[in-house]
C-alpha cells in the first residue's frame, strides 16, 4: 500500500501525570474518512488535540504525508496539510459570522464557502450578526464551513453535528462526500451513527484510551458500533 495521507501510531498522550490514551494508531488514506466513536471520555477529543498538534505526544508518531509533525506546532500544521474543527469553543462569539469565515484568510475568494453557504441558507442570512447570538448547532455549521472551505487535504472534525438539526446534518454528508471526491480526506468524531456511517470509510473505536474496534466501516455491523457508543 502507498504511504497513507495521515498515520498515527502508539499514540500515548494525557494531562499532567493522567495518561489518556495508551497507544492508539490508525491512517487514512487520500479521499478516505476514518470515523472515531466510542462513550463520553474515552480519550475521542484528547486523540484529535494529540493529532494536531495541541496536546504534545508522550511516545508514538503522527506523520502527515510522511512527514513527522513532532517538530511542526499546531499553528503551522494548516500550512501542512491539516485543518481542524475542535469539539468545543468553535467560533469567535464577539465577531460577525463573515469575520469568522474570513478573519484568518488573506483573498476573498467566494467560492471557498460557496457549497457550504447554499446548503446552510440560515448562515449566509446572517454574516453581519454576531457568532456569538448563534445557537449551539449554528455555531457548530459555521465552524464545520470555516473548515471545509480551507480546503485542505486532511480535515479533523470533532463531533461536527453536536446540535445540529436533522436536515443540516443529511447535508454535511453531501459535503464531506463532495470533498471526499475531490480527494480530501476527514478524521471524524461523531455519535451519530447513521451521519458516521454514511461517510466513513474506516472506523477506530476507543475504550479507555486504547483501541477496542478497528477496521473498514462496510464490515462491521451495525449493533458491534452501538455497543462502543452505549454506556
Ligand atoms: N484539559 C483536560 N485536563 C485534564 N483532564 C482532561 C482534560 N480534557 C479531558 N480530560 C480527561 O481526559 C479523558 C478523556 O477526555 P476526552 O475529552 O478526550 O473524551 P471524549 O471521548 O472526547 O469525550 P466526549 O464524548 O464527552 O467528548 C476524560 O477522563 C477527561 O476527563
Ligand atoms: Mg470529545
Amino acid at each position: 500500500m502507498s504511504t497513507p495521507l495521515l498515520d498515527f501510531d502508539d499514540v500515548v498522550c494525557g494531562y499532567g501525570d493522567t495518561m489518556v490514551l495508551r497507544g492508539l494508531a490508525g491512517a487514512v488514506g487520500a479521499g478516505r474518512v476514518l470515523g472515531v466513536l466510542g462513550r463520553n471520555g474515552v480519550g475521542k477529543t484528547t486523540l484529535m488535540r494529540a493529532l494536531s498538534g495541541f496536546l504534545p505526544l508522550q511516545r508514538g508518531r503522527v506523520t502527515l504525508e510522511g512527514r513527522d509533525l513532532a517538530r511542526v506546532p499546531p499553528q503551522q500544521r494548516l500550512a501542512a496539510g491539516m485543518a481542524y474543527a475542535p469539539q468545543e469553543d468553535v467560533v469567535f462569539g464577539d465577531l460577525s459570522v463573515s469575520e469568522n469565515l474570513w478573519l484568518h484568510l488573506r483573498g476573498r475568494d467566494g467560492q471557498r464557502y460557496a457549497a457550504c453557504l447554499e446548503a446552510f441558507p440560515r448562515l449566509a442570512e446572517r454574516m453581519q450578526q454576531r457568532a456569538g447570538s448563534l445557537s449551539g448547532g449554528e455555531r457548530k455549521l459555521l465552524s464545520f464551513t470555516r473548515t471545509l472551505g480551507l480546503r485542505a487535504p486532511l480535515s479533523i472534525l470533532d463531533e461536527p453535528t453536536e446540535g445540529v438539526q436533522p436536515e443540516n446534518i443529511e447535508r454535511m454528508a453531501r459535503l464531506v462526500a463532495a470533498r471526499k471526491a475531490d480527494g480530501a480526506s476527514f478524521v471524524i468524531v461523531e455519535q451519530n451513527l447513521q451521519f458516521l456511517l454514511s461517510v466513513a470509510d474506516d472506523i477506530l473505536a476507543i475504550d479507555h484510551g486504547e483501541c477496542s474496534l478497528a477496521g473498514p466501516a462496510s464490515e462491521l455491523p451495525r449493533e458491534t458500533l452501538e455497543a462502543h457508543l452505549v454506556v
